[in-house]
């Protein structure tokens, strides 16, 4: 098959390249032509496990182009993906500026018939508005050309995109054609072929299942981390809690591992655009609402904790910060606890000392540049190196290498014996042994 992928960011670029992997020919389209250069020479604007080598392989195969110019993909293709941004408007709102102009572009430049698939995550109702654009353009330039436009979300994970779009556990499809349905499962069905797993529904239910599916997780989350604050409040050990409860199939133990929040580019957009949805809807989502407000509280509980530590005085003080992406296995940190953690504590007055394995240029872009030059950020190359004369570590990311440390080298590095754990990640006995002390996240706080 013939397929245009309009946007070339985390969704676009696995979605197209893995399909291209399975022998299609794909175009991908961005309006950057700083991006679109750098991947046609192999470079990646995104760090993401297997990606670089699907991407670089089915380019030099001639499977997988790059341009700017959607007419000039247009005329070979037959599904058209649009996987552009949906930034929040100031209300929460998905902004979909991008994607009604691809859908514009597209009805200005269709040729033959097609289908139009929305990939990127948007409100019920917005396959209608494509499908309007799109008529609009072919209309005013008095064709008449078939066309159908599906909803068919993403459930990839970063730091697993490629696994997750190769092996899906789903695929959701809201068509409103036979056609359409057919075609779409054609184009999927070397990726689910031990195990059927598609599911077609309304194109409305398949853009809610996306905004569902996102709210679910992000209210397990907020949730466990609820039961942490309480947890902590009554001398009950949160990680204990968590295994009796998972146990229960009807529970399952994914999802409920409290933490200093969630972030990344989907939870808290997600839950902010469905929150908007239902206000524009004149309904109001409490546990929607609670879920966003817990979390926000959430990402302040490090800095909390060094605060009552230290009796509110921090300035003066330097912290080291081990992790900066949102999660492991990425470099991306927008809404990132570690942004909260940091900005509080120089705002505080103090210095921080942040290392990650991989988010280290990213964290050079997202903080101000004096903070650099003045000595009040250092993003610095090796995890111990972070904890020079520091008065405490925060574990902020839970990357592989913090998992277990050498607690000897910390010590004699760390100014003082200090740890804030915001994932959980140690054992309070073993941290006790070793002389730190140590506060974890529901659990009670250790003193040296
Ligand atoms: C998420 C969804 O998982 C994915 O299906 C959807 O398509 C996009 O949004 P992603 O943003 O890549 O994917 O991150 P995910 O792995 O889901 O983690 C989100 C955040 O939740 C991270 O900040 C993580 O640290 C946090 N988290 C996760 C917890 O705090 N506790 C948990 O138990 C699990």
């Amino acid at each position: 098959m013939n397929i245009t992928v309009v946007g070339s960011g985390y969704v676009g670029l696995v979605t197209g390249a893995c399909i291209a992997e399975m022998g299609n020919t794909v175009y991908c389209v961005d309006v950057d032509k700083t991006k679109i250069d750098n991947l046609k020479q192999g470079i990646l604007p995104i760090y993401e496990p297997g990606l670089e080598e699907i991407v670089t392989d089915n380019h030099q195969s001639g499977r997988l182009h790059f341009t700017t110019s959607l007419s000039e993909a247009v005329e070979q293709s037959e599904v058209f993906f649009i996987a552009v941004g949906t930034p929040p408007g100031e209300d929460g709102s998905a902004d979909l500026r991008y994607v009604l102009e691809v859908a514009n572009q597209i009805g200005d430049m269709l040729t033959a018939p097609a289908i139009v698939v929305n990939k990127s995550t948007v409100p019920v109702g917005t396959a209608d508005l494509v499908r309007a654009a799109v008529a609009a353009r072919l209309e005013a330039r008095g064709v008449d050309i078939e066309f159908s436009v599906v909803s068919n979300p993403e459930f990839l994970k970063e730091g697993a995109a490629v696994n997750d779009f190769m092996h899906p556990d789903r695929i959701v499809i809201g068509a409103d054609n036979e056609h359409a349905r057919q075609v779409m499962s054609a184009l999927y069905a070397p990726f689910i072929r031990n195990r059927p797993r598609t599911m077609f529904m309304g194109i409305r239910d398949a853009e809610m299942t996306k905004y569902a599916a996102n709210a679910m997780l992000a209210t397990k989350i907020s949730f466990m981390n609820e039961i942490a604050s309480l947890c902590e409040r009554l001398d009950v050990d949160v990680e204990n809690v968590r295994l009796g409860i998972g146990s229960d199939e009807r529970i399952g133990y994914h999802f409920i591992y409290a933490g200093c929040g969630y972030g990344g580019s989907c939870f808290p957009k997600d839950v902010k655009a469905l929150i908007n949805i239902a206000h524009q809807n004149d309904f109001e989502p409490k546990l929607l609402q609670a879920v966003e407000s817990r979390n926000d509280q959430q990402k302040h509980s490090l800095f909390n904790k060094l605060s009552t530590h230290f009796n509110g005085d921090l300035s003066g003080r330097t912290f080291a910060v081990w992790g900066l992406a949102f999660k492991p296995g990425t470099d991306d940190m927008r809404e990132a606890p570690s942004v909260v953690l940091i900005n509080s504590l120089i705002n505080a007055g103090a210095k921080v000392r942040a290392y990650d394995p991989v988010a280290r240029e990213t964290a050079r872009r997202e903080f101000p540049e004096s903070w650099f030059t003045d000595g009040r950020l250092q993003i610095v190359e090796g995890q111990y190196e972070a904890a020079i004369d520091a008065d405490a570590l925060c574990l902020v990311t839970e990357w592989k290498p913090f998992r277990r440390p050498d607690f000897r080298a910390l010590k004699k590095l760390l100014n003082t014996p200090l740890i804030i754990d915001g994932r959980n990640q140690y054992d309070r006995e073993q941290v006790k042994r070793e002389g730190f002390s140590y506060y974890g996240i529901g659990r009670q706080p250790v003193q040296a």
